[in-house]
């Protein structure tokens, strides 16, 4: 066979063949250093783990297979991961933990460039394992497409030295929790290369990359060697206690338009490329929530973790209304979808897939 089967460049070209995460058998992991510096400090989920009640995993897979058959009515492919069993603990030479997490999300996984889909280390202990999940997709796509690259980053040992000790504490405060990050002092250390996938974001040639809690210089100088065809650009949003995976602090639309959440805005001396080329960026809708569902991760932002299907028209989760509207008056068709249930899964619309096919190639967006 000689057809292609993966090819994706960036964030918003048209889409027509996408992985959908399901929530089957997720667990909320034991206390293990870099997630517990994600847990908001006030979070409901501090101090428990085990499986995650089953009426939500219900719930979260009638909303995950609804999406999937309304990509699929627009005539995407949709493929869906085939979970293993996330009870089991994670055991190597180096650490043990009680359990694994989930296949979802699989964008913090797998990162597609071009012809390429690349697992990423990862930076949580029970996440090592995750990949897994994704290799009978991978596998097939392999046999299918010729041109395919399947590749792997380096396991990271994650061992104690991969994280700082003072991010441990119970209480650090959000306070101490900002000047950390303005003075990019993050969970992880140095110790070696870390990445998760949805720290990346794709711009053709350019390849945006948060430095943060699950990604560190090294992940990010790892992707840089790994990409010689690319530029590489690490990029900080200082207004975030917990800075994880960039996909609802920075959100291309279409090219030159991006939305920036306004308590996480990209600073002055790192908008150079946007701004030579003409790229506007917008602060994003206020989200329509104050607080962000039970047993969840993530922050209310999730409002903006959108997917685009191509440059006019965006899949917005249905109760932000005001996401929707700001979308509608950047002239963008807006596809209402229902995932709030599923957030705690590991996040939203755009968290829930991973890229496979979308059309078009390679362009230089920053000249
Ligand atoms: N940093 C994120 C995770 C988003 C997918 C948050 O706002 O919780």
């Amino acid at each position: 066979m000689n057809k292609t089967v993966v090819n994706s460049w960036n964030e918003w070209d048209p889409l027509r063949h996408v992985i959908v995460g399901r929530a089957d058998n997720c667990h909320i992991p034991p206390e293990e250093p870099a997630l517990d510096a994600k847990v908001p400090e006030d979070s409901d989920m501090r101090g428990q783990w085990g499986k995650r009640p089953q009426e939500t995993i219900d719930r979260a897979n009638e909303l995950l297979d609804t999406f999937a058959a309304q990509l699929q009515a627009r005539g995407i492919r949709v493929d869906r991961p085939v979970p293993i069993d996330h009870s089991q603990p994670v055991t190597t030479p180096d650490f043990h933990t009680g359990s694994q997490f989930g296949c979802m999300p699989p964008r913090d996984v797998l990162l597609t460039v071009g012809p390429e889909i690349l697992e990423a280390t990862m930076s949580y202990r029970c996440r090592w394992f995750e990949y897994l999940n994704y290799r009978p997709l991978l596998q097939r796509y392999w046999e299918e497409d010729p041109n395919f690259r399947h590749e792997a980053a380096p396991k990271p040992r994650l061992t104690d030295a991969d994280y700082h000790p003072d991010y441990l504490s119970e209480k650090i405060g959000v306070e101490k929790r900002l000047k950390w990050a303005e003075e990019k002092h993050f969970v992880t250390t140095e110790e070696e290369p870390l990445f998760d996938a949805a720290d990346v974001l794709r711009f053709g040639r350019d390849l945006v990359v948060q430095h943060g809690f699950t990604t560190n210089l090294k992940g990010i100088e790892w992707l840089r060697r790994h990409f010689p065809d690319h530029r590489v650009h690490a990029v900080n949003f200082p207004g975030d206690p917990y800075p994880i995976h960039i996909d609802a602090t920075f959100t291309p639309l279409r090219p030159g338009l991006i939305l920036n959440n306004p308590q996480r805005r990209l600073p002055k001396d790192q908008r150079g490329m946007f701004e030579k080329n003409g790229w506007e960026i917008v602060d994003a809708a206020q989200p329509a929530h104050n607080a962000p569902p039970p047993l969840c991760y993530s922050s209310v932002w999730l409002s903006m973790n959108v997917l685009v299907l191509d440059p006019k028209t965006v899949c917005v989760e249905k109760s932000e209304v005001y996401q929707a509207e700001q979308m509608d008056k950047l002239g963008m068709e807006v596809v209402e979808v229902e995932l709030r249930d599923a957030y705690a899964f590991g996040g939203g619309l755009h968290c829930c897939t991973a890229d496979v096919y979308r059309e078009g190639g390679c362009e230089d967006y920053f000249p």
